[in-house]
């Protein structure tokens, strides 16, 4: 366990005994948790300035102690330290080191606080940074996104629900909705910010402490808005972990949407885009192959994001306050999940720079499965002053003639249209051109050529 200058485990005087080496080896985390190095510091020295501004502690000590742990930054950065699982975790691992620095005096670092609200002061700033780094790269997706859309505004393919050809759409709109969905995973990551926002150091183990400390002060100096309302919630409360492994969860099974669908589309049977060369493997005995594994890749990926979700809500269900070492996991299960996304958001983006949407094939299916059906109700509407009931009901008898003549609704001529609605005029024949059809939905949010145009350019100056 962990073991101050002369060699004497931090609570030895305590604690007689040894604990099994099989404990160290399930209770430790410094493998994991030496990633809050920098956080850990940081908080450390916030901590003993408050300290002493607060005048509990002298000059020369708070001033020790910052040369100690600045050093002790160093060693880590320039990989020079040597991370010893008997201390447990980052904090007692840099504690133990401090001792070894500046001797004596480094026992006063641990003044009026515990590692229970030093350990997630730690990760909530890291949790901050992580945050940061995940926008930027949802940023950098919706930027090339916002490219491809821009070359594909009269790029016509069919839209679908239920997987059937359902309304002509431009491919740049179907592009555009991508957009919205990264774009609310930036809001989300930042909205949990405001409830993560708020300074744990100082409530010390569950209680708060008798020592005049001024949480204010290190609340300001390591950048959050406002230092937390209850000593027992604070070191209890792992809410902000929860709301960060929901989002990347969100944001993976976006990715994997998207994924199936381009796995979708790049299948033989469907061919409306290629991938290039740089983003398919091979099979090693079809030589003809040519297989989206990087797709499958993200689309499987959701799966572990979901379980890290998972496992952090068990270990909190029922567990009461405050802290147990049960919370020591949740480091571990964030890294997972926040590289793991990290890694995703790369290879979409990568993705993103390697497929080209197949035009022509495009346009052929959306030619097909009377995708202009709706239009031609609209126009009756709108043209004849009847009903949209009364004019779906003429359109199905259309579609049903179409059908049977084995013809597509632009290979049928006026007199064949006639035989359903006898006011119809040669008129009606435009409301079967695929880019009319995409060009009048021009409500908000439809996928009208200007509208297209407009929101590619309200989301690149917002970018
Ligand atoms: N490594 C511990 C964790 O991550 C730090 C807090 C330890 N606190 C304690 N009372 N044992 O949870």
């Amino acid at each position: 366990m962990a073991k101050n200058k002369n060699n004497q485990a931090l609570w030895g005087i305590r604690i007689k005994k040894n604990t099994p080496l099989l404990f160290q080896k399930i209770g430790n985390s410094i493998d994991i948790d030496k990633r809050l190095y920098k956080e850990d510091i940081a908080g450390s020295i916030a901590h003993v300035e408050m300290l002493f501004k607060q005048k509990i502690i002298s000059f020369k000590i708070k001033n020790k102690i910052i040369y100690g742990l600045i050093k002790i930054e160093k060693e880590i950065t320039n990989k020079k330290f040597e991370f010893n699982k008997k201390y447990e975790d980052i904090h007692m691992n840099i504690e133990k080191r401090l001792f070894q620095i500046i001797g004596e005096e480094a026992g006063y670092v641990h003044t009026a606080r515990s590692r229970n609200d030093q350990v997630i002061t730690d990760f909530k700033i890291w949790i901050k940074s992580a945050t940061k780094e995940i926008n930027l790269a949802l940023n950098k997706i919706i930027k090339n996104t916002l490219k491809l859309a821009e070359k594909n505004i009269d790029t016509i393919m069919p839209g679908f629900t239920h997987l059937k050809n359902a309304q002509v759409i431009s491919f740049a709109h179907y592009l555009m909705a991508y957009v919205e969905m990264f774009n609310r995973d930036i809001k989300r990551f930042s909205n949990n910010l405001n409830n993560l926002d708020e300074n744990p150091l100082g409530v010390a183990a569950l209680s708060g402490t008798s020592f005049n400390i001024d949480r204010n002060y290190t609340t300001k100096k390591l950048g959050f808005k406002r230092p937390t309302n209850n000593s027992i919630d604070t070191v209890s409360d792992r809410d902000f972990v929860l709301d960060f492994l929901y989002s990347v969860s969100v944001c993976s099974m976006h990715i994997s949407r998207i994924a199936e669908e381009l796995i979708i589309w790049n299948s033989d049977g469907f061919n409306l885009i290629n991938l290039s060369d740089k983003v398919v493997t091979g099979s090693s005995i079809m030589p003809q192959k040519k297989n989206p594994d990087p797709l499958e890749y993200l689309r499987g990926k959701s799966g572990s994001t979901y379980g890290n979700l998972f496992a952090m809500l068990t270990i909190l269900k029922g567990l009461p306050l405050s802290y147990f070492k049960d919370l020591q996991d949740d480091k571990e299960i964030i890294f997972k999940s926040n590289d793991t996304l990290l890694d995703c958001l790369k290879i979409f983006d990568e993705i993103l720079k390697n497929f080209t949407p197949n035009k022509k094939q495009m346009l052929k299916l959306a030619n097909s499965g009377y995708i202009t059906a709706t239009d031609l109700a609209d126009y009756l509407v709108k043209n004849h002053s009847i009903s949209f009931r009364k004019a779906y009901q003429k359109t199905a008898a259309v579609v049903n003639l179409a059908e049977k003549k084995n013809k597509d609704l632009d290979q049928l001529t006026l007199k064949e249209l006639k035989k359903i609605e006898p006011k119809l005029t040669n008129d009606v024949l435009k409301v079967f051109d695929l880019k009319n059809s995409v060009n009048s939905k021009r409500s908000y949010g439809g996928t009208s050529f200007d509208n297209i145009k407009k929101m590619i350019m309200k989301y690149k100056k917002q970018k």
